[in-house]
């Protein structure tokens, strides 16, 4: 049976918190909000509990998993080598949507690690997820809370949907205010490398640091190079739907998805188009917009192609975003979420 209970983060119910932290000391799995995405937790350092994460996601066992802590002093139990460039970014960017990548120590059980010698670390910003670290008392591994390969959960009534009864415990504590999941970033090489774009950008990163490289494996589909997350290299965030993405100028792309809506609509399927707010009068089908700007796009991604799902659609048009800012997080997950299907306008 799962322990389901709202907690409001302006006003947290310690007591509630409690029984939640509870659940997580005794090799427990809790889901809980971020302000990415809502995450799956379980003690880190118990290889047991960390198992029950994987089987409750269906995940793959090498992928590794990212751990939460609510104190910036806890990455030296987990990490080596936290060097001057770690202590900056864990300094500018924590609490909030960074992930870095360091080498680990041995007390990192190896069911984290994917099998790596490194280990992926957040401070999350949320006071639900914080508040709830803290009082567990323990180091939280936590990947999105969704069935693997679907969309990350950013709301309450899409976590019941998909998870309810696969974990011991949930935490329903409104929307993630960013949308998609955490920057991780590698620290283990000469120069900084983005595995995954998300809350935190480049231009954010290299004002800080300086010289930044993007992992070049995700910036297109190339089976060539082998993405050093090992969690990109699978189909991720997808739509039962087929999706496709349409860039070009912008009446070029208006006009070539309408095209496509048409002949879509003749053959009987249901078309679905995603798009910048100010363009949804412009589509025909079912057109949802996805926000005014790249920040409203970032927010609403998952849960719009959650709502297609629900709107039973056979295919979904998607125009294209500016890889700037978060733009960049943007693209990372339209284009995986498309499986890299792109249509020039
Ligand atoms: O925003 C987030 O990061 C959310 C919330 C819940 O904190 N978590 C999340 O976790 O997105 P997950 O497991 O869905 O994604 C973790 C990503 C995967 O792509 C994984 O391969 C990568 O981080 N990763 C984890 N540990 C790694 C490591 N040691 N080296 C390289 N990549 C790693
Ligand atoms: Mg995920």
């Amino acid at each position: 049976n799962t322990l389901v209970c709202k907690i409001d983060k302006d006003n947290i119910d310690m007591e509630k918190i409690k029984e939640f932290a509870n659940i997580l000391k005794n090799g427990g799995t809790v889901i809980f909000p971020t302000e990415t995405v809502y995450g799956l937790g379980a003690n880190a350092l118990d290889e047991e509990a960390s198992k029950k994460i994987y089987e409750a996601k269906g995940r793959p066992s090498d992928n590794p998993l990212i751990v939460h802590i609510a104190d910036k002093e806890d990455v030296y139990k987990l990490a080596l080598d936290v060097d001057e460039r770690a202590k900056i970014v864990m300094d500018k960017f924590w609490p909030g949507p960074l992930t870095v990548v360091l080498k680990k120590k041995s007390i990192v059980p190896s069911t984290i690690s994917g099998g790596l010698d490194t280990v992926a670390i957040r401070m999350p910003s949320h006071p639900i997820a914080l508040s709830l670290i803290k009082e567990s008392g323990v180091a939280v591994a936590a990947p999105s809370a969704n069935i693997s390969g679907r969309p990350s959960p950013t709301d309450e009534e899409n976590v019941l949907e998909e998870m309810n009864k696969r974990v011991d415990g949930i935490i329903l504590g409104g929307n993630c205010n960013i949308g998609l999941e955490s920057t991780v970033l590698d620290l283990t090489g000469d120069i900084p490398m983005i595995l995954r774009p998300g809350g935190v950008t480049l231009e954010d990163l290299e004002k800080t640091l300086g010289k930044v490289e993007i992992d070049p494996a995700i910036l297109e589909k190339n089976e060539n190079i082998i993405a050093k997350a090992p969690g990109m290299k699978y189909t991720h965030y997808s739509p039962k739907a087929s999706l496709c993405i349409v860039f070009g100028k912008k009446e070029n792309v208006i006009d070539k998805i309408n095209f496509l809506v048409d002949e879509g609509t003749k053959k009987g399927q249901k078309i679905g188009v995603m798009c910048i707010d100010e363009n949804v009068s412009k589509y025909k089908g079912e057109v949802i917009g996805l926000g005014e700007n790249l920040g409203e796009v970032a927010f609403n991604l998952f849960k719009v192609l959650r709502e297609m799902d629900k709107r039973n659609v056979d295919i979904i048009y998607s125009e294209s975003f500016d890889k700037i800012g978060i733009g960049q997080a943007i693209m990372n997950r339209l284009s995986k979420a498309a499986g890299y299907k792109f249509i020039q306008a």
